[in-house]
């Protein structure tokens, strides 16, 4: 199964993740020497192309997505590109696009970046042109299924033509460095790990906070919603790594049976643990934007937030609430994981009037990458009305601690990894299907409660309800 694949074949090569960020992430590889020079890319979709039109459709993507100081080897990159157009959903084309992909020298990797209404289609094509054997590599992008049963029916399809030590799905939040962060913070550091339990834990929250609406995106979106979009996929896995157990190696097995004991430990949701919204009009930025139902033309019940307020029921975990939130339309993006710690458990400075505020770490992970540690300090004074404390932060702003060292796309290290045949940050079958069931879950319960979305404000941080949903505990949504 080690190999590093010298084609790389892409499904979906003309779509907007393909131009935003499949072929901006491998020009930047390339740009870094970090692709073998025998390694050619073969785009296809079912668009009438050439080689140079894709060429020249490939670079107006360049142009617009990659930073001009990314760009040098362009020129060098097209190069390694061609073309072949595929109606995925009969069987003849595959033979013109298995002639197109050549007989690769050590092995392929296939990107699936299509509607999930082709996979099968695609998959039964693949196997029909002999684009299965043990050297080649399958990896599927979102949305792998819409609940529990139709992902099992897309990971059936896969399954039947690659094992899945060559199946690679995609978790994008798992590309991005500072999620990679979060595992060095826990376990290349003794500070943390001993306190990091319910013994000494609070709660944890994590926001995922867009301020972008539809973004053209209707059909798929009004499908979905904010569950489906990003809960049952980047919060889970943001949750699962800071809740794993230490895994014995960073390696594919290692990380990923802990990340999904964590998936399995989930409590159920119940009814008062849940809110969701949906955004009218409102202003992002001092920028008027309409409502969801004004950018979809019509009524809708799906929601454009959600909040839970989720439990782990295990030892480490025990009594402490993991409160999640993600929303469009939101006063600003932010991606941010709070570990909220408790308080000491006694004071020797009560006496003396000063008040304590427990310590916070919050890990930044966009747009700013940094980790902030509160901690409590003296303020400087002769103490003689009693003794003052504050809270100060202590800041590692990532950028400044790796000057010089650019930031990547995080398809940049997923594209690689997935040429190189390393599943680390690819999500497992096991983890997929715990993640659906317990979002089924969710949605079951909001239909038997035929719970519809309360609205917000555009620009603000969702319904009210949501705030009340953490003030209920005592917790205030850290902004
Ligand atoms: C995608 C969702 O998976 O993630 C989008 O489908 C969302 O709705 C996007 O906007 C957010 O990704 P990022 O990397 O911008 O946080």
């Amino acid at each position: 199964m080690s190999f590093t694949a010298d084609r790389l074949l892409l499904f979906g090569a003309t779509g907007d993740l393909a131009q935003r960020m499949l072929l901006p992430s491998l020009c930047a590889l390339d740009a870094d020497e970090l692709l073998g020079a025998d390694v050619k890319i073969i785009g296809t979709a079912r668009s009438e192309m050439s080689d140079n039109e894709f060429r020249n459709f490939a670079r107006a993507a360049l142009e617009k997505f990659l930073p001009a100081d990314r760009r040098g080897g362009m020129a060098h990159f097209l190069n390694r590109l061609t073309y072949q157009t595929l109606d995925a959903t009969t069987l003849e084309g595959f033979d013109d696009l298995a002639g197109k992909v050549g007989t690769p020298a050590r092995g392929l990797a296939i990107f699936l970046s299509t509607a999930p209404s082709l996979f099968e289609p695609t998959i039964k094509g693949l196997q029909h042109a002999g684009l299965d054997g043990p050297n080649v590599r399958m990896c599927l992008e979102k949305p792998l299924g819409t609940n529990l049963g139709s992902s099992c029916e897309i990971n059936d399809a896969v399954a039947s033509a690659f094992p899945e030590d060559r199946i690679f799905r995609i978790d994008h939040y798992l590309g991005k460095e500072t999620v990679q962060n979060l595992l060095a913070l826990r376990f290349a550091n003794i500070l943390f790990e001993p306190l990091w339990n319910a013994a000494h834990i609070e709660h944890v929250e994590i926001t995922v906070a867009e301020t972008v609406g539809l973004e053209g995106r209707v059909a798929f979106y009004d499908d979905a919603g904010a569950l489906r979009d990003m809960v049952q996929n980047h919060m889970l896995q943001l949750l699962a790594l800071v809740a794993m157990e230490p895994p014995s190696s960073f390696d594919a097995t290692s990380v990923r049976d802990e990340k999904v004991k964590v998936l399995r430990s989930l409590r159920q949701v119940s009814e008062n643990e849940t809110v969701t919204g949906q955004y009218r009009a409102g202003a992002i930025s001092g920028k008027a934007v309409p409502g969801y139902d004004e950018e979809l033309g019509k009524p809708s019940t799906t929601e454009t937030f959600v909040a839970i307020k989720a439990h782990v029921d295990n030892w480490r975990w025990k009594g402490v609430p993991f409160y999640l939130r993600t929303g469009k339309r939101l006063p600003r993006r932010v991606t941010e994981i709070v570990v909220q710690f408790r308080c000491v458990p006694h004071s020797i400075f009560a006496e003396k009037g000063a008040k304590m505020t427990p310590n916070q770490l919050v890990i930044g992970i966009q747009p700013e990458e940094n980790i902030s540690l509160s901690l409590m300090a003296k303020v400087p004074g002769l103490d003689r009305e009693g003794i003052r404390l504050r809270s100060v932060p202590l800041d590692i702003a990532m950028p400044d601690a790796f000057t010089g060292l650019h930031r990547r796309i995080a398809y940049e290290r997923l594209l690689l990894d997935l040429i190189e045949g390393d599943q680390t940050l690819f999500v497992r079958r096991d983890e997929v299907e715990a993640q659906w069931e317990w979002v089924d879950a969710i949605r079951a319960l909001w239909e038997a409660q035929t719970l519809e979305p309360k609205t917000y404000t555009s620009g603000s941080w969702g319904p009210s309800a949501a705030i009340a949903l953490a003030e209920r505990d005592g917790v205030t949504w850290h902004e």
